[in-house]
This record gives structure tokens, sequence and C-alpha cells, in this order.
């Protein structure tokens, strides 16, 4: 089998400098449902990365992700999800990986396993940069929102000299790929791929 390929999912809003919002103060300054069920929709079925930071940003009660073994990366030795020492918690599903390499290895080797054949990283700013390198494909929703923020996005060099081409979603689809979500805000899903 070919190995799996590594994506990297995340939602972006914008600064007033333009830069490319993910978080702020640990957590998403937005509430979207479309991109949390687009998010699920995305890694359900495969195995997902994640920095320790985006770990303790979920809510307790939705960790580790349902249906998805979880790697979380973290320097610290013998660090343990809270949610395990919790009476009833599940503490399962959860794969410690001490640097972004061994997270993505860990977790194509469940890919592998359990023959899903994808796996996917989902934060926050400092994995995302860590795995940019190493990944296939990104997977970007973008927010039509004006927020302050401390975390942001990777930059995909686009064009000629760049590495990575759109391959879905905006120019060329209907109104430009824009939705409005029930909340009002407009966004779009955009998928981006390595030039070969
Ligand atoms: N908009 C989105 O789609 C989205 C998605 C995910 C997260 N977010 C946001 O992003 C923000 C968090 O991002 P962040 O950059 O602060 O944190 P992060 O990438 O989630 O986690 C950083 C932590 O991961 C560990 N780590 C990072 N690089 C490592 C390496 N090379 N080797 C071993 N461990 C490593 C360290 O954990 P230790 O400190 O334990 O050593 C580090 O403190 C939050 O605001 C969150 O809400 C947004």
């Amino acid at each position: 089998m070919s190995r799996p390929t590594v994506g990297l999912v995340w939602a972006q809003a914008h600064d007033a400098a333009g830069r490319p919002v993910i978080g702020a103060g640990g957590v998403m300054p937005w509430h979207l449902p479309e991109d949390l069920a687009h998010f699920r929709r995305v890694t359900t079925g495969h195995p997902v990365v994640m920095g320790r930071v985006t770990w303790d940003s979920l809510p307790p009660r939705f960790r580790p992700l349902p249906g998805r073994v979880n790697v979380v990366v973290t320097r610290q030795e013998g660090w343990v999800p809270d949610d395990a020492a919790h009476p009833g918690a599940t503490g399962t599903g959860v794969v410690v990986a001490s640097s972004v390499e061994e997270g993505l290895a860990l977790a194509s080797a469940a890919a592998e396993e359990s023959g899903s054949g994808q796996v996917w990283v989902m934060g926050g700013a400092q994995v995302y940069a860590a795995a940019l390198p190493l990944a296939d494909r990104c997977v970007v929703t973008e927010i039509d929102l004006e927020v302050d923020g401390d975390a942001f996005a990777p930059a995909l060099a686009a064009g000629p000299a760049g590495g990575w081409e759109l391959v879905a979603g905006g120019p060329g689809a209907p109104d430009d790929g824009w939705q409005t979500s029930a909340a009002g805000v407009r966004f779009r899903m955009l998928t981006y791929a390595r030039r070969s």
C-alpha cells in the first residue's frame, strides 16, 4: 500500500494587517458550526496530530476526538492527557509523541494499520509550521472576519515559484466559493495540493 497522505486542516480569519488568524488566547475567536461539521467530515476515520496547546483548547467532553486516533505532540516527558486522570473520562485513543516527526510517523502507522490512508494535522500554529514541509495538501476554511489573534496559519506560497496550488474551491466556483453561515459570516473551503 502507498504511504498515507498527510493533510493540514485549519480555519482562518484575518487581522487588520491581513494576517491569517487561527487562534486568540488559546481558542478560536469565532463560532462557525458549518466549519466544525466540515472538520468532522474531513478527519473522522483518520488519525489526527495536534500540539499539546490545541489538545488543551478542546472542551474536555470532546476529547479525545471520537472516531480518530488522537496524536498529541509535547516536549514534556511523561505528559498524560488530563482526562485520563479523571474517573469516567476517556483517556483512551490518545497517543503521545515527543516531536512532530514522531507524531506523523505514529499517525501514519495507525493509518496504514486501519487502512484509512490519510493523516490530518489539526494544529495549532507551531505544529502546522513544522508539519507543512511534510504535507501533501491543505484544506483551509477562509472566514470573512477581521479579528485580533496571536496564532497564525502558515503561508502557502503559490504561483510558479511556490510549492502549493489551489485545486478546489475559490475562483472558478460559483460566487468564488463563498457561502454565508447561519451565523451570518461568509466562509469558503479551499483545498491546496503540493505541486509535484
Ligand atoms: N483555526 C484553526 O483551525 C485552529 C486549529 C487548531 C488550533 N488552533 C488555535 O491555535 C492555537 C494554538 O496554537 P499554538 O501554536 O499556540 O500551539 P500548538 O501548536 O497547538 O501546540 C504547541 C505545543 O505543542 C508542543 N510542540 C510544538 N512543537 C513541538 C515539537 N517540535 N516537538 C515536540 N512538541 C512540540 C509543545 O507542547 P509542550 O508545551 O507541552 O511541550 C508546544 O507548546 C490556539 O489558539 C488554538 O485555538 C486553531
